[in-house]
Formats: structure tokens, sequence, C-alpha cells
């Protein structure tokens, strides 16, 4: 036990050193950090692994106001000025800057622009673009004073119901981890930071603080840990953002097996590793777990200092964290003196946010060519979502932009005429909802929100005929909305509500009688049911949550000024039912589940549809076009594979339209030793815009770790002998072009630790068990 001298004498210690003026200090430059911690006092320390907290906990733990952040950013770093360390600022999110667009002492108000959601982003399955949209948000992040922006988030998308979906790539770990590579790289060649979030298996909402997801090795390293590692390898994102859940036992945020063993040793990650807002129990253990920095921090200060008093906490753990953090910082534009303009291209990055959201939209269905609309002139637009576009999800992948264009705006702005009745029906709907209508703010819901979340108002037979006489073409925009904190019901999300299912049954025989046609859009995040009502209209076009260019980007794609090129980057199921996760989805117990066993284990989407033979409503890398495409055989550079094989096959539009199309990769692998999905991705590129008769040849470079599967007995990345057929999918249902590989020998790819081992037995899927 200290003495009350000892204690006096360090407490005056710590003010005499931290009030030495600053000329006679070492003050922080990229090659003195460990002077610079040598120079500090505990207490400064202490400070430095955290975050100077959240504005509304400020008062409570005393930190001073400051007025060094825009309201709406979520977290800053502490400075030391003596040292010349400065504030940094966080800020969310995946789908653009998310700040307040009233503050202090700024005369305009301070917009953003709503890029499209990641899910429809990574439908463009286009990585140049998605990169061109991180280079737009990176310079906003940029001109508005941030130094990190919070994003991507890039979880798997294992069910429908997540909360988050929208705010995800995909179901696939190559297409989110290149898309999110894609995005860290075009964000942060502004010299702002990126936070690839969450790490890992933030793949349910419900009791996301405290879930448990038990999921298997395998499972883990080819599904959950992959999109990272993929990510990691392709891009240098500052900063990587633990999840809130546990994982195997353990919380992520505090479990060196995942931060050192994995993230550090096997990858070789040099940036810093930041805990989501509030996130795990034991701080001492994040610290010394190597979470660096703990957000929004504050709270955990006299913890982290008890511990330090009494020797749980050494002090050498503060340091080599303080060192990833003071090497975060002398990167950022707060460091370099950035002066903030705050005045971003708006206008430019809204024809960004626009290019993209067409490139995103995905056709499903296209019966006898009713899109384009070439000759209609008159529309009939049905469903609330068609008045109120659905920009993005709520919570932290929010934006807060001036507007969002929704579809009867693209239509008069394009000179369209509507039919006003049901215009005004609707709009007297909308009114009346956000007048009356209750907003639940505990789900981090706005006012802005409240239309997505209230059903279809009842529309009669009788104006649905008589919009008839002022209209060419029916279209139903059909809308859903979700965030984070809450994950959603099968009913009335994942399905279609009663209202919605008659409205569409009731447009479509009251139209179709009179030879007129219907086009449904979805506007959704993720996917919902469509087997039961998808053969009603003759076309489907799924718009995705596309930012707030959405209605524009939607006139573009019905009017055939853009070919759609968009393809499912997760599969549509037939039945909620089908889905693989399904019954163990949210966990156990339903209600708050504790753990939630991944049961299907690496059989996520559509590697379950494929090898278990389950058909789904529309497989995962689908989607039409106005033209079409034709393969060339594939062709291998050698005939022996040694270390990598060069795939190459030729592009055709064979059609009458220009048009881009996805490439896509798969491998069938053999089955000597460990079972495999029947296909799995192994690459994918999007050809230029081909004219009709026009073609491109693609290449793929093929290597040993891109074919293996790990082997949870030996915990090895393998290849192993056998044939492996190579194939050209228009999905992951349609292989177009094929060749065959032979390894004679199995090559093991890395030998990796034994570590994050279930803590609990559970039964996983095995396609072994399945009777031939
Ligand atoms: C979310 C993160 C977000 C953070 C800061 C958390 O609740 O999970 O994705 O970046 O809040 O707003």
């Amino acid at each position: 036990m200290k003495t009350y001298k000892t204690i006096i004498l360090s407490i005056i210690s710590i003010i005499s050193l931290e009030n030495i003026p600053a000329q006679q200090l070492p003050q922080l430059r990229a090659d003195n950090i460990k002077e610079i911690i040598a120079a500090m006092t505990l207490n400064e320390k202490i400070n430095m692994v955290m975050g100077v907290g959240k504005e509304n906990i400020w008062e409570k733990y005393g930190t001073p106001r400051t007025d060094f952040w825009l309201k709406g950013q979520v977290g800053a770093t502490f400075a030391i000025p003596r040292l010349g360390i400065p504030y940094t600022t966080l800020t969310d999110g995946p789908a653009g800057l998310r700040i307040d667009t009233i503050q202090n002492g700024i005369d305009n108000k301070t917009y953003c622009t709503a890029f499209p959601s990641a899910t429809a982003l990574a439908s463009t399955w286009n990585k140049e673009l998605v990169e061109r949209v991180g280079v737009a948000m990176g310079h906003e992040t940029l001109v508005y004073g941030s130094d990190v922006l919070l994003a991507p988030g890039m979880n798997i998308q294992r069910n429908p119901l997540c909360g988050r979906n929208f705010e995800y790539f995909s179901e696939d770990p190559l297409v989110s981890g290149l898309m999110a590579a894609a995005m860290v790289n075009g964000i942060q060649s502004n010299g702002v930071g990126t936070s690839v979030k969450h790490f890992i298996a933030n793949n349910i909402e419900s009791n996301r603080r405290n879930i448990n997801a038990v999921i298997s090795q395998r499972a883990l390293r080819e599904i959950y840990l992959r999109g990272f590692e993929i990510a990691l390898k392709n891009s240098n994102p500052w900063m990587v953002m633990t999840s809130y859940n546990k994982v195997n036992g353990y919380y992520t945020s505090e479990n060196p097996e995942l931060l050192k063993n994995i993230l550090r040793n096997e990858w070789n990650y040099k940036g810093l590793v930041v805990s989501d807002w509030v996130s795990g129990k034991d701080f001492v253990a994040q610290m010394r777990a190597g979470n660096e920095l703990l957000m929004p921090g504050n709270y955990q200060r006299q913890t982290l200092l008890d511990a330090v008093s009494r020797g749980k906490l050494s002090e050498n753990v503060l340091d080599r964290n303080i060192e990833s953090i003071l090497e975060y910082i002398v990167k950022t534009p707060s460091f370099n003196k950035y002066k903030k303009t705050n005045n971003p291209n708006l206008a430019e990055n809204a024809s960004i946010s626009k290019q993209a959201a067409a490139e995103a939209m995905v056709l499903l269905e296209n019966r006898n060519n009713t899109l384009p609309l070439v000759n209609e002139k008159k529309y009939a637009l049905f469903g609330k979502t068609s008045y109120n576009f659905i920009a993005g999800g709520t919570g932290s992948g929010d934006v807060n932009n001036q507007h969002t264009i929704s579809l009867i705006e693209g239509l008069e702005k394009n000179k369209l005429k509507i039919d006003i009745n049901l215009s005004l029906f609707y709009k007297h709907f909308i009114d009346s909802v956000k007048q009356f209508g209750k907003i639940r703010e505990d789900l981090l819901l706005k006012p802005k929100n409240i239309v997505d979340f209230t059903d279809e108002p009842f529309l009669t037979k009788q104006q649905i005929q008589n919009s008839l006489k002022n209209a060419d073409v029916a279209i139903i925009t059909i809308g859903r909305n979700a965030g984070e904190i809450w994950d959603r019901e099968v009913d009335g999300y994942f399905n279609l509500t009663k209202s919605e299912a008659t409205l569409i049954q009731d447009v479509c025989d009251i139209f179709h009688a009179a030879k007129k046609r219907v086009i449904v859009i979805l506007n959704i995040g993720a996917p919902l049911e469509t087997s039961s009502w998808k053969h009603l209209p003759d076309a489907i076009l799924l718009a995705w949550q596309t930012g707030q260019e959405g209605g524009g980007a939607l006139i573009d794609v019905l009017k055939g000024n853009t070919n759609p090129s968009g393809k499912l980057a997760v599969t549509f199921p037939d039945k909620y039912i089908d889905i693989p996760s399904a019954k163990s989805f949210p966990g156990v117990p339903a209600k708050n589940p504790v753990n939630a066993f991944y049961e299907e284990g690496i059989y996520v989407g559509y590697r379950y549809y494929e090898t278990f033979g389950v058909k789904p409503s529309y497989p995962f890398g689908y989607g039409l076009s106005y033209t079409n495409f034709s393969f060339s055989p594939l062709h291998l550079n050698k005939t022996t594979f040694d270390d990598e094989i060069e795939v190459s096959v030729e592009v055709k539009n064979i059609g009458k339209t220009a048009g881009k199309e996805v490439v896509q990769l798969y491998i069938h692998a053999p089955v000597t030793v460990i079972e495999k999905p029947t296909y799995e991705l192994k690459g994918f590129e999007k050809t230029r815009l081909l004219k009709p008769g026009e073609s491109q040849i693609i290449k793929f470079k093929v290597n040993a770790n891109s074919l293996a599967s790990y082997w949870t007995a030996k915990n090895q990345w393998i290849a192993e002998k056998g044939n492996y057929e190579i194939s050209i999918g228009s999905s992951s249902s349609n292989m177009c072009s094929k060749v065959n590989m032979f390894f004679e020998k199995d090559i093991i790819v890395q030998n990796v630790n034994d570590v994050i081992y279930p803590n609990f037995f559970f039964e996983e899927l095995s396609s072994q068990t399945i009777e031939k």
C-alpha cells in the first residue's frame, strides 16, 4: 500500500511534469514516438488510450467541453498540447460522412452526400467505381475536418433479418474483402483514415453488446475472418474496429487470440485497433489484448488507473498501445495542421453517387422486354416509397444529406407525367404519418424514417381503376428500412405485408386487364421474399438503398440511359425457412439471445444453396441486362500448375445495346479429405462499357492461396490434390464456360494458430451427411 506521503509526492510530480513549458519538451514527430511516450505522465497515458468521451458523458466525467469537433462527430482522441499532440476526430460512417447539418459558428448548413449503401455498392461489382465513391467520401471527411471515417462496414450478410445488412457488402468474403479494400483505398487517398468494422462476426443486432457467436474454426477462417484478411491484404486501413459481440466465449475486443495471434502475427496488421462505442466489459483485458484505443472513452479512466496502481496493468502495455495511437496521430490531417474549409464539392459528389446508384441496381425480371420504357409518357406511381425514397438505413450508417430524390421527382425532372390523384393520395398519407406517427428514438430512428416503418395505406380497386386512364404504365415501389441495435422480423419485413401483397395483386390484375404493364421497384437494404409474387409484375428492378440520388438513377435505368449491370452480392432465398441460419437466428433464447450457434458452418449464402440443391428465388451473382453477353471457352496460360495460373476469357456483347458485364470466376474443388461447397467465388471483374459486337478479354490470376480450404484438424490452409473445375458463371447457379486443372499433390499454403476454439459443442451442418 502506498503511504500518504508517496501519494502526495506522485501527485506533485504529475502536476510538475505536466507543467514543464512546451519549449523544453519533445514535440511529437513520426520519428520520436518512444521519446514522447517516455515524457508522458501516467495520467496522460491513461488519457491517450481512451477517447475523450461522448458529448453526453462529458459533463458526468468532468472533461471540459471543447469546440474542436463538429456536432455529429462521434469520437476524438485526447490532445496533450505540451507534447505537440493534437485532438483527432472520428466520424461515421459507411454511406458517407455523418455530421449534423447545423453547427455553431458555421453559417451554411453542413450537408454531406448520401452515397449508395454498401450492399448496393457491392452489387456494382465494380471495384474502380467503389474506389471513386471512397475518394468522394474521403474528401468530404477531410474538408469537414475529420481525421477518420468510421467505414467501411464489412461483416458477412448471414441472415436477411440482421438490422445492419445494408451497411455490409455481401454474403461472400471475397466480394466483401475486395469492396472494402477499394473503399479504404479511395477514402485514404485523401490523407484521412478509415476504420474497417466490425471485427468480427457482428452479424446479429439482437443483444449486440453481449451476444456470443459460437462459430467453428473453419467457418471463422473461411467466412468471417476471410473478408477482413482480404481487405487488409489489398489496402492498409488506419484502423480496425473490434465488434461488440463475443466470439466463442470472449469479447472480440478482449481476445488476444484474435487481435494478436491472428491480426498482428498472422496478418501482420500495422494499424490501430479501436473498440466499438462502449464495448466489452473488462478494460484491462482490452488493453492487454491489444485493443489499443477505447472509444468513445473517458469512463474507463478510474478502472485503468486502479489497475496500474495495483500492478494489474503494466505501463509497458499502455506504452505499446500508445505507440500505435501516436503512429496513427502523426498521419492525421489534424496533426499535419490541415485547415478545414467546410466546403465539399456536393454537386460533383452527387453525380458520383448517382452513377454508382445506377450501376448498383439489379434487374431481376424483365418479361417481354418491358424495360427500358421507351414510349411510355404517363406513369401511375403506387406505394408510399415511390414518393419517399429510402436513401440508406438508420443509425450510424445514416447520412444528413440535403435532399433525397424520390422516383416521383426523378420522373418530374424528366418531364414525364404522373397521375396526380394518386400522387395526392400518397402525399396526404405521408404528411399525416409524419404529423401523427410515433417515432422510436430508442431505436435510433429519426422523424425522417417514420414513413419507412409504416405499412402501405389501403387503396380501393376503384382508385387503381381510376388511375388507368392517366397512365401508360404502373410502377409500385416496395420499401424496407432497418438499422443497428435491433433485428427485423420475418413477417412484415422479409415477407410482404398483407397490404403490399394486395397492392401488387390488385394493380397487376387491373393494369394487365387493360393491357398495360406493371413494374415493381424494391427499395430495400436486404433480401426479401419474392417467390410468391414475382410472376405478377412484368419487370422487377432492385434499386437497393442507393443514396440521395436514387430517384434520378432509377429513371436512368428505367428509361435505358443506363443499361443495368448490377448483380446480386447476396442470395434472394425462396422462403425464409430455406435460409441456412433460419432456425438459429438470432440465437437462444430467441427474445434476448445469449448465444448464437452458427450451425450452418461454412455454408453461408450460395455456398449452402448450391451444395444442398436448395433453389433460391434469385441466386448470388444474378442480374439481367438490356443486352446479352457470350463467354469464350476459358484459356489457361499453362498446362501444369506451379504457383499461379492465369485464366482468361473473352466476353462479347452479342445484343443490341451497349452494356457492362460482370465476369464471375468460380471453382469447384475436389473433396479429398475436407468437404467443400460446390462452388466458391474466386475472382470477379467488370467489363468496360461494351458496344454491341464489342468484346473484352478478362484475366484472373488463380493461386494456391486463393484455392485453399481450412483444415481444422491441422490448422492449415491447404489446396488438396485432385481435379479443380474453374468456371465462369453468370451467377452461382449458372456456369457458362469451364476448364479443369489437376493437382497431383496437396499444396499446404499456410500453417496457422490453433485459436478461437468454440466454447460449446454444437452440431455443424455437413454436406457429407446428404444422402446421394
Ligand atoms: C456502431 C459503430 C459506429 C459507432 C460510432 C456504434 O454503435 O456499432 O459502427 O461507428 O457506434 O457511432
